[in-house]
């Protein structure tokens, strides 16, 4: 399938300073991406030049085949946009501002209403419709946000930080809320430091650093590309046989190294296990702990987390 979003050797210098530096990415119909790196990293800049805000000096961004340099208005068409920032609306109220945007997007007056109405809906937000938009809160400014982009119907949002300055709760309620839009069938594209909701939410993810892209993949690839080697827990029934297990487990295939881990409890200690084999190997070393008559109870493959993997990344590890 050809990608929704296609970016070739994008690039964009602002006097001496290279802040996009030969990005390539390509984003397929119905993804949830996410693009995080450290402040500075480019990603605002990569965002602005795909909604048409800003001019590549180098390279192409096609988005469902119509490129921003040559057909910048079917972009706009198909792109919903959401800045780090919300801006100032001091003298609207809720509906108004949508209804504002909705007749920006040239939407007949007759249309208006059910389309606000469903978008109320969607955001949550139809309780707040006669309030002025600078009395929202942070959070519900975001949902407006939200519901501004959609406004035209378009194919992919694209939103730069959505979750900043949310509290957890708020976090979570856009998080929902994107993962409702994508079930609606729409490709979502957001940058965030917040690396919990990337990986929470993202069917792959970016690592930008130094206007470049450092690590491009799904979790587990990033996980398997950048963190060299797994981690199993493994917990027996009692600690007897735990010095049977450890010499058991340093000799078996993919093992590099086994350590006791310590939790304050005397009778519920763990096994630590590095492991660089595949998960056919990871079947077979329950099994040959089985086959001895070792008492296991847990056995489970530490998850890395995104820090792990953003840490690794952008300590310049990928080049
Ligand atoms: N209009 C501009 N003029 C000059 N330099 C700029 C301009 N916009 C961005 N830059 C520089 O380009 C680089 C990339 O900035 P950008 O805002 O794209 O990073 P970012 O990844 O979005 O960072 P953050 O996480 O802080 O939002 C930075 O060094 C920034 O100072
Ligand atoms: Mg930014």
């Amino acid at each position: 399938m050809t990608p929704i979003v296609e970016i070739q050797n994008l690039t964009k210098k602002f006097k001496r300073r290279t802040a996009v530096d030969n990005v390539n990415l390509d984003i397929e119909q119905g993804e949830i991406f996410g693009l995080v790196g450290p402040n500075g990293a480019g990603k605002t800049t990569t965002i602005r030049m795909l909604v048409t805000l800003l001019e590549p000096d180098d390279g192409e961004i096609t988005v469902g085949g119509h490129s921003v340099h040559d057909d910048p208005q079917e972009v706009r068409r198909l792109v919903g946009f959401m800045p780090d920032s919300f801006g100032v609306y001091g003298d609207m109220t809720v509906q108004e501002y949508l209804d504002f945007f909705a007749a920006c997007y040239a939407i007949p007056s007759a249309q208006r209403g059910g389309l606000i109405r469903d978008l109320f809906d969607l955001v949550d937000i139809g309780h707040r419709r006669d309030d002025m938009v600078d009395t929202l809160s942070t959070g519900l400014k975001q949902r407006l946000g939200i519901a501004r982009v959609l406004i035209h119907d378009p194919s992919v949002l694209v939103l730069d930080e959505p979750a900043s300055g949310l509290d957890p709760r708020a976090r979570i309620e856009i998080r929902e809320l994107l993962m409702e839009i994508a079930r609606l069938g729409k490709t979502i594209l957001f940058s965030s430091h917040i690396l919990a909701d990337v990986a929470e939410l993202c069917s792959r993810v970016g690592i930008m650093e130094m206007g470049k892209v450092v690590a491009v993949g799904t979790l587990d690839q990033l996980n398997q590309s950048l963190v060299p080697h797994r981690l199993l827990h493994i917990k027996l029934l009692d600690t007897a046989p735990l010095a049977e297990a450890q010499a058991a487990l340093v000799h078996m295939p993919g093992v590099t190294a086994v350590r006791v881990q310590e939790n304050g409890r005397a009778d519920w200690l763990a096994l630590e296990v590095e492991f660089n084999g595949d998960d056919a190997a990871m079947q077979a070393l329950l099994t040959s702990l089985i086959q001895r008559g070792l008492p296991v109870v847990h056995f489970s493959e530490d998850m890395k987390n995104l820090e792990e993997v953003f840490m690794r990344a952008t300590k310049g590890i990928v080049s």
